[in-house]
């Protein structure tokens, strides 16, 4: 039987991360995965499509309205969205074939075919050669996530669709009705409303990306409500109905009544659940916890002797970075280094424009644990490249302890602000404080100014503002 040092199953970021890491090591890594192509949802049906078509959208949008401020009067703006859909899948074949030429280079034995764990070990892969059974000392779970149904509203794939049809249509959709106003609402609701879309989100809670800064879910709303998209609040979808080409969503609104919504097309996008129905977990004894995450220890470890899990079949936000943190942190672990993931400095964006991104506490939760704060904020309308982009909605907030200026959070709504939340990452990995941020040479004039200034407000010393 072939065996290996590790073997992982499932090609996504957690997954091939962790092989790569393995192969540094010196560890034999074998990647089982079932799909064609590698990379898991991230690269070919979440995060890198979806920035391909926000990226395409956004240019579509500032065409036909953002562009004559500047003095540019485009004669016509058409819309072109096969090739915009084919600009798309490019980057996708490139980047997963890029994780292929990864593999070689990395010495990491890909495997195509279902990976199923037998017993601690032991996995069998079933493919187009048909089963056989590889070993190894450490077997790695990185199978992912799955969009979650609900219950009285099946996916169909045409009219009620999960993100992985969104990021497909043949057209754009007179009317497209979102549930669920997190990530994928957001960045799904922007690109069909910039195309043309009449784009309406129904959230069951009472502000948009509910995991943020409550200041800053509303400044975002605020944002996209100007671009046009509805936002239905406080609203418990309870039924819907596809007719034809219509579907007809029911819901309870904020003021308790009965209301529905007819569109062309309804994206659910309620969350994702952990995939843990796959690759035999249950099967083989794998515990799982709440709402069906594998259980792991400190060393990613579940209740079986050397089965691991990462990613989004474990606990901690379902991002494609934190499951890459984790995929290195175990393979340096099962190489018999101290590997590690902070989770209290793990970045969140959502893709909009403006962008939200933001790391660490909020001010809601520092207040929940009694923790003492002050905060300090800047606005991107006073910052010169911000208005030299033309892009100047949005602020940054620096939290700081009340008595130590250690920096408990940074929390961005603006232009560039994925790339902005780097700085805020690195601050809170060193501990630093709001006084290290603002003693920080910023170049002028970039936006990263405004973080240096939100955090100078901490104490109330912004120089611009
Ligand atoms: P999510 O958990 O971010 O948001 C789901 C939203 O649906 C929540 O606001 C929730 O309150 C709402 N909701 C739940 N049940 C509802 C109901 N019955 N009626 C109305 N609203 C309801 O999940 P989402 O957006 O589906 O994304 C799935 C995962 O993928 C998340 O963990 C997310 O972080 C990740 N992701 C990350 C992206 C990024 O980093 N930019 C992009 C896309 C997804």
């Amino acid at each position: 039987m072939e065996t290996y040092d590790v073997i992982i199953i499932g090609a996504g970021p957690g997954g091939y991360v962790c092989a790569i890491r393995a192969e540094q090591l010196g560890l034999k890594a074998a990647l089982v995965e079932k799909d064609a192509a590698l990379g898991g949802t991230c690269l070919n049906v979440g995060c890198i499509p979806s920035k391909a078509l926000l990226e395409s959208s956004e240019l579509f949008h500032q065409a036909r309205h953002g562009l004559s401020v500047h003095g540019i009067e485009p004669a016509s703006v058409k819309l072109n969205l096969p090739q915009m859909m084919a600009r798309k899948g490019s980057i996708v074949k490139e980047l997963t074939d890029g994780i292929a030429i990864l593999m070689k280079k990395n010495k990491v034995t890909v495997i195509k075919g279902t990976g199923t764990l037998k017993a601690p070990g032991r996995v069998a892969v079933s493919g187009a050669e048909g089963e056989r059974e590889i070993a190894s000392k450490a077997v790695v779970l990185a199978t992912g996530s799955v969009p979650v149904q609900l219950p009285f509203l099946p996916f169909d794939g045409v009219r009620v669709v999960t993100s992985t049809e969104a990021l497909a249509f043949d057209q754009v959709p007179q009317s497209l009705v979102v549930i669920g106003a997190g990530a994928i609402g957001l960045e799904m609701g922007s690109v069909w409303n910039r195309l043309g879309a009449k784009v309406t989100v129904v959230e069951l809670l009472p502000r948009v990306a509910p995991f943020a800064d409550a200041q800053m879910s509303t400044l975002l709303e605020r944002a996209l409500k100007a671009q046009g998209m509805v936002f239905k609040l406080n609203c418990k979808v309870n039924g819907a109905s596809v007719e034809g080409e219509k579907v007809t969503v029911s819901f309870q609104n904020d003021k308790g009544e009965a209301e529905s919504l007819q569109c062309d097309r309804l994206l659910v996008a309620v969350g994702r659940r952990p995939n843990s129905g796959a690759a035999g977990l249950k099967e083989a004894g794998v515990e799982l916890e709440e709402a069906g995450r594998v259980k792991v220890d400190g060393r990613f470890q579940t209740n079986l002797p050397g089965v691991y899990a990462i990613g989004d079949l474990i606990r901690g936000p379902m991002l494609a970075h934190k499951a890459g943190e984790e995929g290195v942190a175990l393979a340096e672990i099962l190489a018999g280094k101290p590997g590690y993931v902070n989770y209290d400095a793990v970045p969140n964006v959502v893709y909009t424009h403006p962008e939200l991104a933001c790391v660490g506490l909020t001010e809601e939760q520092c207040k929940q644990q009694g923790i003492p704060v002050k905060t300090g904020k800047f606005y991107f309308k006073a910052n010169a490249r911000a208005k030299s982009l033309g892009s100047e909605e949005g602020m940054t907030k620096v939290i700081a302890h009340a008595e130590t200026d250690r920096v408990l959070g940074i929390h961005i709504v603006g232009p560039r602000a994925s790339d902005m939340i780097a700085e805020a990452v690195a601050v809170l990995e060193f501990g630093g404080s709001a006084e290290d941020i603002g003693r920080i040479c910023h170049a002028h004039p970039t936006l990263s100014e405004v973080l240096k200034e939100a955090a100078l407000n901490v104490d109330k010393r912004a120089i611009h503002g």
